[in-house]
This record gives structure tokens, sequence and C-alpha cells, in this order.
């Protein structure tokens, strides 16, 4: 499923609309180059998911995990310093995983051999202009597929 953004609003109204579809127990990995908007629309998924008000989510990059907390309880995990696998787990990803949270991993392809096949929402964004971006979501469980 491929999605256009033509503006940095449109991106966070499209997770807006990822995160009012959530249940909990789900996990979101995010590919793409930076800038190519993982952050943006994690912040539309959050304030979708009930909450966090747009302006608390930023890329966890010296804390590694932010949490949000609303309607769901959000994990966003950045792995772009992360140097292992092993660091990753040590994050406590598992723990993280339960029927009330949702986990958002930015550049999850850095640690997706790791994760054992968990099922995933899996979107993959890159830059298709200055203010463009292509959204593909190319993986998602069948129920959430048809509301999208
Ligand atoms: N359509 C768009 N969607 C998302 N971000 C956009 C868009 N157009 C321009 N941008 C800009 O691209 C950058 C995306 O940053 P960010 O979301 O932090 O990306 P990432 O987390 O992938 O590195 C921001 O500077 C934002 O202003
Ligand atoms: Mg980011």
């Amino acid at each position: 499923m491929k999605f256009i953004s033509n503006s940095v609003e449109e991106t966070i109204a499209f997770g807006e609309k990822i995160g009012q579809l959530l249940k909990g127990g789900e996990v979101i990995g995010l590919v793409g180059e930076l800038g190519s908007g993982k952050t943006h629309l994690i912040k539309g998924v959050a304030m979708g998911a009930g909450g966090a008000d747009c302006e608390q989510v930023n890329s966890p990059t010296f804390v590694i995990v932010n949490e949000y907390h609303g309607r769901l309880s959000l994990y966003h995990i950045d792995c772009y310093r992360l140097g292992s696998v092993g660091e990753f787990d040590m994050l406590g990803f598992d723990d993280f995983c339960d029927p009330g949270s949702v986990v958002l991993i930015e550049w999850v392809d850095i640690v997706e051999h790791g994760l054992g096949g968990v099922e995933m929402i899996k979107i993959e964004l890159s830059h298709a202009g200055d203010n463009r971006r292509e959204i593909v979501i190319s993986e998602a469980p069948e129920h959430l597929k048809s509301l999208l």
C-alpha cells in the first residue's frame, strides 16, 4: 500500500489515522533514510493513540527509548545509534510488548534479524521531492490493511 504525503502535516495526519486504529499489542517498524519522516509519522501515531502532544515526540537519540502514555502506552525506540542487536535486546523490547502497549521502532532494519519473526506493521518512507514523501506499508495484519 503506497501513499504520498505532500507536507509534514499530511504525514502527521496519516500517522494519526494509524494511531486511531491501533488496539494495543502492535509493533510498528519504520524504515527510511534520515529525514524521510519517520519521527513525524510517529508524532501522528502518538496523537492518534490518544495523548502525547505532538511536541513531546522527538527522535530518542540520547535516551534511545521514549515513552508516551495515553489511551495506549507507546514505546518509541530509535536504533540508529545502536551498535548491535544485543544492545537492542538489552533495552527490554520483550517487556514493552504487552496488550496495552505499542512499540515503534525507527531503523528497524538494523535489528530486524534479531526480532525472531515478530508480527509487525512495517512502514517504509522515502524522499520523493522537497516536501514530498512516499510512505509504503509493506507489512500489516489483514484487518489493519482493510481499515487503512
Ligand atoms: N511530507 C513530509 N513528511 C514528513 N517530513 C517532511 C515532509 N516534508 C518535509 N519534511 C521534513 O523532513 C524532515 C523529516 O524529519 P524526521 O521526521 O525527523 O525524519 P526521520 O525520523 O526519518 O529522520 C523534517 O525536517 C521535516 O520538516
Ligand atoms: Mg527520526
